[in-house]
């Protein structure tokens, strides 16, 4: 994701964007919506939409089961969605499960790597700025198998602490497992050098790349990483359509995480032998509309460039913190760096509860996520219960940043800030 940074890209005609995503021409309450909840979900272009609704209305069929034209199509549809995602983060095509969601693909790895082919005793690296998708899986694996979990800090930035990684890496650490970039901070984390360090170390790295892959362009071969998630609807994909990449070797070591159909090769009353990779690890009819939706989602992204879509959140985050500082008494959690960081601030306001700010927000139809962003740890690491969190994405622009400022200046008028 850093290397975006040296890459100059034309800018976006934001408005003619904007005409893709008919949810944006939506009022709310009578005005029009401001969306700064993209970190939670991001809307979703008519390309996407149009693709999901042709596949039920022309080719819908289940996969991999029926020798009729419609399941071929489907089936071809559906394999068709891989490559493709494949090729979206430069990766092998037999690496890429498709799951519901970043969720899903980070307890497979740890159900089936780290609970099945670790042994007690054995440790897991992670960091205080992980989202609990990517830390209750874990907990989860460390209490059936008997592992360890340490914990990388951060420090007053809202950077990884990294003096101590060496240390962390040593045996018996066996895997590390880190987000790319933070849901809360914004902060980026250099995957690439500490992957060189863990692999040096012989420990292997899983990267929860939720936030990274739907706005700059992550390369799989570049990252060299051994397991990467990522969900679709973070990246104008549906809901539903999400990923696990993992080195194909690894994969046939690892145990299926869920039983059923289609993951298998040979069923007996006595014993089942497996599917091949990938497809041992895709159990039950799977979301084929989200993943052509997915393909598609992949399609309209690369139109634009994703060089180009992080310039422009570049340049949105710059002003969204320079904004922050006008409107004063604003506390902001993070590098407050649009270099170091993508395209989220938290922030709070005075000692008012993110709740009432978001409330007061969304009065003027602005939407924010205010809460601990399922990240209860950093919270308490920030010393916090909660934050407001503003992010970008590719339709938003500098205008709704100002109106954002000017519900800020309201919210500070009626609970008397400053
Ligand atoms: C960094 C990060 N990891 C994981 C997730 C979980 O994603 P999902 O809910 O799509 O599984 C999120 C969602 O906000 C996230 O921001």
């Amino acid at each position: 994701m850093t290397t975006e940074a040296t890459v100059r890209s034309p800018a976006l005609d934001v408005e003619r964007l904007r005409a893709d995503f008919p949810i944006l021409q939506r009022r709310v309450a009578g005005r029009q919506l401001v969306y700064l909840d993209s970190a939670a979900t991001t809307q979703k272009p008519a390309p996407v939409l149009r693709a999901v609704d042709a596949y039920y209305a022309t080719s819908n069929a289940n996969v991999h089961r029926g020798v009729h034209a419609l399941a071929s199509e489907a089936t071809d549809l559906y394999e068709r969605a891989r490559q493709r995602v494949a090729r979206f983060i430069d990766a092998p095509a037999e690496g890429i499960v498709f799951l519901r969601n970043t969720t899903e693909a980070l307890n497979l790895v740890a159900s089936s790597y780290a609970r099945e082919l670790l042994t007690s005793g054995d440790r897991v690296v992670l960091s205080v700025m992980e989202h609990h998708s990517n830390l209750v899986p874990w907990q989860l694996a460390a209490e059936r198998a008997g592992l360890q979990l340490a914990y990388l800090d951060i420090d007053d930035s809202g950077r990884l602490d990294l003096a101590g990684l060496d240390e962390l890496l040593a045996p018996p650490t066996k895997l590390l497992s880190l987000v790319h970039m933070s849901n809360v901070l914004g902060t980026v984390n250099d995957i690439k050098s500490i992957a060189a360090r863990a692999h040096a170390a012989g420990v292997l790295v899983a990267v929860d790349a939720a936030q990274s892959v739907p706005h700059s362009t992550v390369s799989l071969r570049d990252l060299d990483v051994d397991f990467l998630a990522f969900s679709g609807h973070k990246m104008c994909g549906p809901m539903g359509a999400g990923v696990l990449w993992a080195r194909p070797e690894l994969l046939e070591r690892m145990p299926p995480f869920l039983g059923g159909g289609s993951m298998i090769s040979r069923v007996t009353l006595e014993r089942t032998t497996w599917n091949t990779v990938p497809h041992k690890f895709e159990a039950g009819t799977p979301d084929v509309a989200g993943a052509v939706g997915l393909h598609a989602a992949c399609d309209y992204i690369d139109s634009i460039g994703r060089s180009a879509i992080r310039e422009h959140e570049r340049g949105l985050t710059r002003h969204l913190l320079d904004v922050l500082d006008e409107v004063g008494d604003v506390t902001v959690y993070g590098p407050r760096d649009a270099d170091a960081q993508g395209g989220v601030v938290s922030f709070n306001v005075g000692d008012v509860h993110p709740h009432d700010v978001g409330t007061i927000l969304d009065r003027s139809a602005i939407a924010v996520r205010a809460g601990h962003h399922c990240a209860q740890p950093l919270m308490r690491r920030l010393g916090v219960a909660a934050t407001v969190r503003a992010s970008v994405y590719l339709y938003n622009t500098h205008s709704e940043i100002d109106s954002l400022g000017a519900a800020l200046g309201d919210v500070k008028r009626i609970f008397k800030v400053g």
